[in-house]
């Protein structure tokens, strides 16, 4: 059952997991429902009312918000991902990225989205529809549950979450990849200091993303309690303005990226 009515999505079952007892299902859709406070107080126009979700899932939307550059940065992630992996992306993301992905991994694959707002999570069902490899559960990014993945891909969700839950996200999405296998980050950087929309960023995220500017001032890696054992490169884009970070689990050859 899918619905864009929040309380009456589906609740697909964690990978490697069998069949949930009705218990287990309704403990899940419990849990899937308690909304963090910063999102409800921050974010909860964009991702909690339904006709402002209708209006902001498109590509356009997208690509203003992102200053015209939603179509280099899909590509960037788009890059890291091979037919045939098995991929856990964390967070639906507004427009075609998430079939995006989906296509890229192909039928061979396997693609986990996980959110843990059950409107989210009915939208992105909705567009994986027609892709039998694709799947949508409700996890938090910081217990995004058991399963062990190729690729973990985190688009735009560190810089919405406070320092605090960065870390622990950082970290749980570190653990979910098999030796060999990566993390992809892609989200918001420090703009070099002649970036012409240097002020104007600072002044947007700090009336509208508080918890945007510390990747001003913070490495992802940084936010990682144990980053040892995965070797980091970083790669910005427009000016500084936004980046793609890859922690590569130990083991796999990393390419290098130009900073
Ligand atoms: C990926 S982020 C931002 C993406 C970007 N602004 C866009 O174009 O959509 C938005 C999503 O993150 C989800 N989200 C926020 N905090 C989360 C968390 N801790 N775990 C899983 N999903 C989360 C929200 O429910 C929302 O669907």
């Amino acid at each position: 059952m899918t619905s864009l009515d929040g309380a009456h999505v589906f609740v697909d079952q964690p990978i490697g997991h069998g069949p949930a007892s009705d218990a287990q299902q309704s403990s899940q859709r419990r849990d899937a429902t308690a909304i963090p406070a910063y999102l409800r107080e921050v974010y909860g126009w964009a991702y909690l009312n339904r006709i402002n979700a209708l209006l902001l899932d498109r590509d356009a939307v997208v690509n203003a918000i992102l200053l015209g550059n939603n179509r280099r940065l899909r590509r960037t992630l788009l890059c890291e991902i091979e037919p045939g992996q098995e991929v856990l992306h964390v967070a639906h993301v507004y427009g075609r990225l998430i079939p995006a992905l989906a296509g890229r991994i192909g039928c061979s694959g396997r693609l986990d989205v996980i959110d843990l707002v059950p409107l989210q999570a009915a939208l992105c069902r909705r567009k994986l529809r027609g892709f039998p490899q694709a799947r949508v559960r409700f996890a938090d990014a910081a217990r995004p549950g058991d399963g062990l993945y190729n690729t973990v891909t985190c688009f735009f969700l560190l810089h919405e979450i406070p320092d605090e839950r960065k870390r622990a996200v950082v970290d749980a999405l570190l653990a979910r990849v098999v030796p060999g296998g990566k993390v992809v980050f892609v989200d918001y950087h420090r703009p070099a200091r002649w970036h012409p929309l240097r002020g104007l960023m600072r002044g947007l995220m700090n009336r509208l993303e508080p918890f945007a500017e510390s990747l001003w001032h913070h490495e992802i890696v940084e936010f990682a309690s144990a980053p040892g054992p995965y070797r980091w490169r970083k790669q910005t884009l427009f000016g500084g303005l936004y980046q793609k970070t890859v922690a590569y689990h130990a083991r796999s050859q990393a390419t290098e990226i130009s900073v």
